[in-house]
């Protein structure tokens, strides 16, 4: 069987290959293309590229090339057929076939939308003429422009019972298209029909290509129901669609984040601000089905809720909902409104800057469920409860059904619960190790003032005490505790500078530590940087560190910073001046890797030619710095400064 062209250009369409590849390569973005390690072949810097805009992968390591379903049929073995199939199934398409009833069907749902569009088209006129004054002076009081107006289509519906037939009558549509559009219903005196939509400011609902597939209708100023809504149809599928992702797609992917609000009006405020990634669901808590909509634009979608008591119970039931359906590179962050504020009222009152700072200050979703669970709700008072708040994240961290995920859940709410409940041991998730002091009040000398800036110090912390410092801090020098040492120092200046670690992603991706300890840092911090990029903000130390104790290894990393039994190098010192760390960071890289360093300096330079950047200059230069110090000699091992 041939596939129809349009039907693959939809199975596209729906599955951007950044996401589908996303969930099984890290991918780092290089210009227009995103690029990562080749799952095709063997490989320790990345060859394979993703080049969305024109949805093909290829590597120019082992010349593996193709598209989404190309990726699948490698991925997984499978035919073109079956590929293709399992790909129509998670992107909720069916398959076409053959026989003549579906083909009736599809001729019957190409006709609808031809008549959505219409009235649509009828709506917006409307708007336009002095019956719609009332609703166009409305909109324009609630700080919607012409453009934007128009962009969503927004529209009058009439005030009169029939008006959609009369108009649209003529150009020959039929009570029964309106009726199956959802637009006419048989009339409550049992004779005829009549409107659905009437006396109310219109927002066309439209799918992911643009179609109109529904209406939300707003009543002007006061009034119940605030919003009516189209019925389901052959078209309109509450369930799986989502309010503006039409306009909002292409910007997401790009972002690689999208935004969740509740209301209409809150995706259409965000658009007209700046925030062009803004969905909503259509009037009903989100739905599975759109949460794995969502998981096709951005690995976490930011979900705003109101921040009072409803909204947390809203936000606690989409938790739980995708906590099924979490995978590494597949969850949600939350972000937390003002108590009686939507992100309309939030732009219009304070602008959106504010909106921007809600977004960077949002929180995931392990760390909003336990603040969920363990600060709501019947308190923690007596060991009763906390038992019983105990034994909830324990359930809901055992819905997960992703197997290390789960474990890391459990792992992290006990640590959290400790911290909580046991403060004397430990700090609570909110919380930061310290205020993270002023930074560059001078080189400090004595090692106590050295790390008496560091977002990971803790006084009292008496030393070693565990197995890494034990193993890298051997006395006698040998080529395996000099490379250990490197290591440290690699992993050490990103812990005080991660600010770093974005610049230097991809290299420290292409590493391997030889000591698990540090390996294990080195991927946390991988992990870190990546999911807080989608949020805008720098890494801080502060934030760093939090994360680094919610995954266990808090003092893994104080062991790498301490000076006992050796003392850091000035440039992996907390009071170093970035560049100096940045250029310390490049020069330990390369060290260790002495046989790629001219591969590297090629990469640096191509990347200069590319994009004439402050960063690759600098890289570039102090790779040739290093080079020159080698080759001036070869033992040269001491850091820049
Ligand atoms: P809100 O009442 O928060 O809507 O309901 P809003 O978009 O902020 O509306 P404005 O600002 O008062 O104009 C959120 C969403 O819930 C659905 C709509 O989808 C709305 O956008 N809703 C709300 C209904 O379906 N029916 C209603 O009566 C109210
Ligand atoms: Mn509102």
């Amino acid at each position: 069987m041939s596939l129809p062209p349009s039907f693959l250009d939809e199975l596209r369409a729906r599955l951007p290959l950044a996401a589908l590849v996303g969930r099984h390569v890290r991918l780092t973005r290089r210009g227009k293309e995103l690029t990562g390690l080749c799952p095709f072949h063997n490989e320790k810097s990345p060859s394979f590229t993703v080049n969305e805009a024109k949805g093909f992968f290829h590597c120019f390591g082992c010349g593996a090339h193709g598209d989404a379903i190309g990726f699948v049929m490698r991925r997984e073995n499978l035919p073109f057929m079956e590929a293709v199939e399992k790909l129509a199934a998670e992107a909720g398409l069916a398959m076409p076939r053959r026989d003549p009833g579906a083909a009736a069907a599809e001729e019957r749902r190409t006709g609808l939308t031809g008549v959505m569009d219409q009235v649509a088209a009828d709506y917006e006129r409307r708007l336009r003429l002095p019956e719609g004054k009332p609703a166009l002076d409305y909109l324009h009081r609630r700080g919607l422009s012409e453009e934007t107006i128009r962009r969503f289509r927004l529209g009058w519906s009439g005030e009169g019972r029939g008006a959609l037939l009369s108009s649209l009558g003529r150009a020959g549509v039929t009570v029964e298209q309106l009726v199956a559009g959802g637009l006419m219903k048989p009339a409550n005196s049992g004779e005829g029909f009549s409107d659905l939509f009437f006396s109310r400011v219109m927002f066309p609902i439209r799918d992911r290509r643009g179609r109109v597939i529904g209406f939300g209708g707003r009543i002007l100023g006061d009034g119940q129901p605030k919003y009516v809504n189209s019925p389901e149809t052959e078209l309109f599928h509450k369930r799986r669609s989502l309010y503006g992702l039409d306009l909002a797609a292409e910007p997401a992917r790009k972002a690689g984040r999208i935004i969740v609000v509740e209301g209409y009006m809150d995706v259409i405020a965000l658009h007209q601000a700046g925030f062009p990634q803004a969905v909503a669901p259509l009037g009903t808590a989100l739905t599975e089905e759109q949460m794995a909509e969502l998981w096709r634009y951005a690995p976490e979608p930011l979900l705003c809720f109101d921040g009072d008591a409803a909204g947390a119970r809203a936000a606690a039931r989409a938790a739980e909902l995708a906590l099924p359906l979490i995978e590494p590179g597949r969850s949600l962050r939350f972000v937390t409104l003002p108590a009686r504020e939507d992100p309309d009222t939030l732009i219009r009152r304070a602008g959106p800057a504010a909106f921007t700072a809600l977004l960077e200050r949002a929180r995931g979703l392990a760390e909003t469920l336990f603040g969920l669970i363990a600060e709501g709700g019947g308190g923690a008072a007596t060991p009763e409860q906390r038992a019983a708040l105990r034994q909830r994240l324990d359930q809901a961290a055992g819905t997960i059904k992703d197997p290390a995920l789960r474990d890391e859940y459990r792992y992290q709410f006990r640590t959290w619960w400790e911290e909580r409940f046991r403060p004397a041991r430990r700090f609570g998730p909110g919380e930061r190790f310290q205020g993270g002091g002023p930074r560059g009040q001078g080189r400090a000398s004595g090692a106590g003032a050295r790390y008496g800036s560091s977002a990971f110090h803790r006084p009292g912390y008496g030393g070693p005490g565990n197995g890494l410092r034990g193993r890298i801090a051997v006395t006698t020098p040998t080529p395996a505790r000099a490379a250990a040492e490197r290591e440290r120092c690699l992993v050490a200046i990103l812990l005080n500078h991660p600010a770093l670690i974005a610049q230097v992603e991809e290299t420290l991706a292409g590493l391997d530590f030889a000591d698990p300890a540090l390996d294990s840092l080195r991927r946390a911090l991988l992990d870190i940087a990546h999911s807080s990029t989608g949020s805008g903000t720098g890494l801080d130390a502060a934030h760093l560190a939090r994360h680094l104790l919610a995954m266990g290894l808090r003092e893994t990393a104080e062991a790498v910073l301490s000076p006992v039994p050796t003392p850091l190098p000035a440039c992996a010192m907390p009071s170093a001046m970035p560049a100096d760390a940045w250029a310390g960071w490049w020069h330990f890289s390369a060290l260790g890797r002495r046989e790629r360093l001219n591969e590297e300096i090629a990469e640096a330079e191509a990347a200069l030619a590319r994009e004439f950047s402050a960063a690759n200059e600098q890289r570039l230069v102090a790779l040739r710095r290093v080079r020159a110090a080698l080759d001036e000699d070869e033992a040269g091992a001491q850091p820049p400064l």
